[in-house]
């Protein structure tokens, strides 16, 4: 998979992008993540990249002409999703981000200031994420929480130690409670069913207590869950 991010702060992304399991997977090309600086496309002698808004109002909003040229060259004449990190986009989630791992290759646009020339949204990019309902200082950090909840998800990123398999909403569920060692902390026991060996068990000591946390916390989820009969039957009794 290859990654393009168009950004006015490439520097943003070194340290995320150089440690634990993000730079593991770049150092075994299993991603390719290209930096461009948006100020390279910028405008005149002093590559300008934003101007006032039409109209007035506060800030300055990024020009057509360096997000154009950018994205184009990266793009050539293939088809590849064009995103734009926004707080109006549609809402990433797990979901999403399953979605995007198809590609073979992303194309990152970050804005900043007050926002983007509308012409961008309407005739350059192909999809709006938001990471979150609250305003960052610039789309930076969104595009690196996107890039790793995709990244992970590449087969070979994550060891089989990692697993994605039983993560909290990769089942639509909260994760269950992990336990290490020692086996007693300050008194306080890990449960005795995970001690046991009895790996049926196990198994479902952790299925019910991934509903019954979910349950608690995000009921919203719950309801679009994959749940057996049985297991509904038990989220009723437990939520009268
Ligand atoms: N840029 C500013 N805020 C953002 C958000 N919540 N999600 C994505 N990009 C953003």
């Amino acid at each position: 998979m290859r990654i393009d991010i168009v950004t006015l702060f490439p520097n943003m992304f070194s340290s995320p992008f150089d440690e634990s399991i993000i730079k593991r997977a770049i150092d075994s090309r299993l991603v390719e993540i290209v930096l461009h600086n948006l100020r390279d496309y910028g405008l005149g002698k002093h590559r300008v990249v934003a101007d006032y808004p039409h109209g007035g109002g506060a800030g300055m909003v990024l020009m057509p002409e360096p997000l154009f040229a950018a994205v184009e060259a990266i793009k050539g004449k293939s088809e590849i999703p064009v995103i734009l990190l926004t707080p109006q986009g549609r809402l990433f989630n797990q979901k999403v981000a399953e979605e995007l791992v198809t590609y073979s290759q992303l194309i990152l646009v970050c804005g900043h200031y007050e926002g983007v020339d509308e012409r961008v949204r309407e005739h350059l990019v192909t999809d709006e994420i938001s990471i979150g309902d609250y305003v960052l200082t610039g789309g930076e950090l969104a595009a690196m929480v996107v890039i790793d909840a995709v990244v992970r998800q590449l087969p070979g990123v994550l060891g089989s130690e990692e697993s994605a398999r039983d993560d909290s909403h990769s089942t639509g569920l909260l994760e269950y409670p992990q336990y290490t060692r020692p086996q007693t902390y300050r008194g306080w026991e890990v449960p005795p069913v995970l001690l046991s060996g009895n790996h049926a068990e196990i198994a479902k000591w952790r299925r019910e207590q991934a509903i019954l946390r979910t349950l608690a916390r995000r009921t919203d989820l719950l309801e679009k869950a994959d749940l057996l009969e049985e297991e509904r039957k038990m989220v009723e009794k437990k939520s009268n």
